[in-house]
């Protein structure tokens, strides 16, 4: 799994993954599959979803909260083993859609639904997808197993994220990846973030691509690997404010560019 940064030179990553893997898609064609499909997940984000995809063993299980319009979903199915089952958890409901856009969306969110299955059944991918279309703590009853790698990306609010850390983390077999997008970018999802992960005692701050937090689910129990790790998730704050000052802004129309994801 890589441990990218914002900063990490993506065609590198690309390349690597066009000469290491045999006939699985390489990235560049999985990331093509996704160029027109409307989402928050940037390249190298992309990529990383990618790694945590192809590290999943046979046979394994991939959940994902929040698809949208399949954008990461693609991304999840194609890079997966055939043999990896993929579970995409969202209630297409019109709530907690995307950055300001918490509620009154019912209309979209039938559009997104419809969008959402023609986008996978474009990629090929629509067969190997179960789609649960439940709120996460809904769904929690209705999928069976450990997950192998779990991608949290619905509602951002500091409640429904910090019990989608705990209840759907709980689940993560050991050594399993949890990913969470708009980590120290969203206020909800950050201080979920620092409620339940800044101490745990189970899962591993590996880096993150841009928001994307990468976790591992295999932290050492003794101190100082703990301490360790609540200082290089506190090391992100900095980052945090930068991002939540630049939300400010963008809201007051101070100044104009792209909203922090
Ligand atoms: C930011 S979008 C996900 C973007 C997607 N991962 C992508 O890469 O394009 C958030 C999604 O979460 C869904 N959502 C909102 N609340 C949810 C919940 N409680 N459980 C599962 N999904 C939820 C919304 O319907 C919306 O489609």
């Amino acid at each position: 799994m890589t441990n990218e940064h914002e900063t990490a030179p993506e065609p590198e990553h690309e390349a690597a993954h066009e000469t290491a893997q045999g006939e699985r898609p390489s990235l560049v064609s999985t990331m093509t599959l996704v160029a027109d499909v409307e989402g928050w997940m940037s390249p190298g984000q992309g990529a990383t979803l990618y790694d945590a995809a192809t590290t999943c063993p046979d046979g394994g299980l991939i959940v994902e909260i929040g698809s949208f319009r399949g954008r990461s979903t693609i991304v999840l199915a194609t890079a997966a083993d055939p043999s990896v089952r993929i579970v995409a958890i969202d209630p297409h409901a019109g709530n907690d859609r995307g950055p300001q856009e918490i509620e009154g969306f019912s209309d979209e969110a039938a559009d997104d639904h419809a969008v959402f299955t023609a986008n996978l059944t474009r990629a090929g991918v629509r067969d190997r997808v179960d789609h649960i279309r439940e709120f996460s703590d809904a769904a929690l009853d209705l999928v069976d197993g450990e997950p192998d790698v779990l991608y949290i990306d619905g509602a951002h609010r500091y409640g429904p994220a910090l019990a989608d850390i705990r209840s759907w983390g709980d689940r993560v077999g050991d050594g399993g990846t949890m990913l969470i997008h708009d980590s120290f970018s969203s206020i909800g999802v950050t201080l979920a973030i620092l409620r339940s992960l800044l101490f745990g005692t189970r899962f591993r701050y590996v880096g993150r691509s841009r928001s994307m937090a990468i976790y591992r689910a295999d932290l050492a129990g003794d101190p100082a690997a703990r301490t360790r790790n609540a200082g290089r998730q506190l090391a992100q704050l900095p980052w945090f404010v930068k991002n939540v000052v630049l939300k400010v802004l963008i809201s007051l129309k101070l100044v104009k560019g792209e909203w922090p994801y």
